[in-house]
This record gives C-alpha cells, structure tokens and sequence, in this order.
C-alpha cells in the first residue's frame, strides 16, 4: 500500500513538540495515500495572542501567520490533498480597530504579489470566497491576478475564504434560488440539498473532511456552516503562527483514526 514517507525539516516550524509527540514519530507520515483527507479546511486563529504572548503587536502576529500559510500550503501540495479551504478573514473581522483592519488588507495585498511565482511554479490553483463588497480594490487586484494566474493549475486547489461568513454565503444562496424561483426558471418542489450546494459560493468543491482550528476556541466562527456538516473536528491550542508541519501531520495521523460513520453504523 503506497505511504506518503516524507522527512521532515525541524526548521519548517517554530513549535516545540508536543509531549505526547516524539521527534521520530513526526518524522514520518506514515499514512496511506487514499486514507488522507481530500479537503482540509483550517480556522487560522491565536496571531494577536501569540504576539500578545511575546509581548509585540497583535499585527506581528499576522504578519506571522503569513509564513504558517505557505508552510501548510507548501505540505498539503507535497502530501498530495487535493484541496486546502483556508479562513483569512470573516465577514466579522471588520469590527477591528481600522489600523489592524489596514495591516490585514495590505498583507493580504502583498502576500498574493509575492507568493504569485512560487504558487504558479507549484501547481497550485487559487479560488476566492467570500463576498468582494468592502474589500479594498488593490487587494482584489492581486488576489484576481493570483487566480487568474493559477487557473490553469492542476494540482493543489487553495481557496481563500476572504471577507467570508457562513451565514452571508447561505443568504447570498437563497437570494439567487428566490430570483430564479421568481423567473420561473426553478420549481420550488425541485429544489434539492444539491441545489443549494451549487448557489453556495463553494459550488463544485468537495465538503471538507477534516477541519482544523488552532488557539483552542470550541467554534465556527461563522466558517463554512453548511459544508462541515460531516466533516472531523480537530483543534489544537498553538497558535496559528506557531502551526507547522508537525501539527499538521498531528491532525492528519488523528484524522485517519476517526470513525467516520454518517449517521450509519458502519465506518466509511
Ligand atoms: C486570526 O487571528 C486572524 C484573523 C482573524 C484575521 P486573530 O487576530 O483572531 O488572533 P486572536 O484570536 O485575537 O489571538
Ligand atoms: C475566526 O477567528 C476568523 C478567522 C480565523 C479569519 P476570529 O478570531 O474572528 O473568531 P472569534 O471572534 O474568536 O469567534
Ligand atoms: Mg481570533
């Protein structure tokens, strides 16, 4: 049965290993390829406590968490995943103080210029979701030319849930059915669960099976409340800035050992 063996570099993440966690464990992903999950979605939380913790300012959190983005990135295109749904920024974030709300959009901005070449070498492909109403244009603009750039990308499938919230892409949805409903051009009776999950902004993507909260809250946040409905909850209390490879491996390994049942009796 073919594994995904890989070696790890003890310099691709600032966290000290977990106690329970050896360094030689975590040197192997010891995992069979058709057992890893498709679809890893993550709730990036804790950089304005991890900065906190250091004493610095929340933005150098983020400015941080920047580099823990490619660093998952970078390992969910090596191991194979087919699809890496991250939250950068949820339709409530903008209750921020406007500084910190500035150095979020202005990463964002910078990070996708930057990133664009090692993105396209990679193969990956990059989608957005979320509502782009309030969204700066100079931001817009790079995240369009990062898309536009990786459209033709086969490998990893990176979205990007961006001025994002769960209930806003569920109201977005029933507006589009209404105004069809109202054109006659969809039958009420005809509406499906399906039809709903192809007006969601995720249309055509997978429901992530595993989803990953760092900093410890025991919440959605608001993150893809439809899709997660089956999917296996994994919450580790590091901080964003501090997840690298090992929690990642540490999430799939504990991924794999879940029951995945759907309601039946058996496991899938
Ligand atoms: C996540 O970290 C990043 C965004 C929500 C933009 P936070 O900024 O929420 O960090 P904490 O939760 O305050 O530590
Ligand atoms: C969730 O984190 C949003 C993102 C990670 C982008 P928050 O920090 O906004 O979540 P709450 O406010 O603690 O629920
Ligand atoms: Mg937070």
């Amino acid at each position: 049965m073919p594994c995904v063996r890989l070696k790890l570099d003890p310099n691709r993440s600032a966290q000290p290993m977990s106690q329970s966690t050896s360094a030689a464990e975590l040197a192997l992903l010891d995992v069979p390829r058709e057992r890893l999950p498709r679809h890893i979605a993550i709730i990036m939380d804790g950089n304005g406590r991890w900065a906190q913790q250091r004493g610095l300012p929340r933005i150098e959190g983020h400015r941080r968490g920047a580099d823990s983005v490619r660093t998952t990135t970078e390992e969910c295109s090596r191991l194979g995943i087919a699809q890496l749904t991250l939250y950068c920024f949820s339709s409530e974030n903008w209750k921020r103080p406007r500084p910190e709300l500035n150095f979020l959009m202005n990463l964002l901005e910078r990070y996708m210029a930057q990133q664009r070449a090692e993105v396209v070498q990679q193969g990956i492909k990059v989608t957005m979701i979320g509502r782009r109403e309030g969204l700066p244009d100079a931001a817009l603009r790079e995240i369009d030319r990062t898309v536009a750039a990786t459209s033709g990308n086969t490998g990893l499938q990176v979205c990007l849930a961006i001025n994002y919230g769960g209930r806003a892409e569920l109201n977005d949805a029933v507006r589009s059915i209404a105004r069809k409903v109202q054109l006659g051009q969809l039958d009420p009776e005809a509406i499906t669960e399906q039809t709903i999950a192809q007006h969601l902004y995720t249309a055509g993507m997978q429901d992530p099976d595993l989803l990953i909260r760092t900093a410890g809250e025991l919440r959605l946040s608001n993150f893809l409340l439809w899709q997660i409905s089956y999917a296996e909850l994994w919450v580790t209390e590091c901080c964003w800035p501090d997840f690298g490879v090992p929690q990642l491996h540490q999430a799939i390994r504990e991924y794999v050992q879940r029951n995945r049942r759907f309601g039946g009796l058996v496991s899938s």
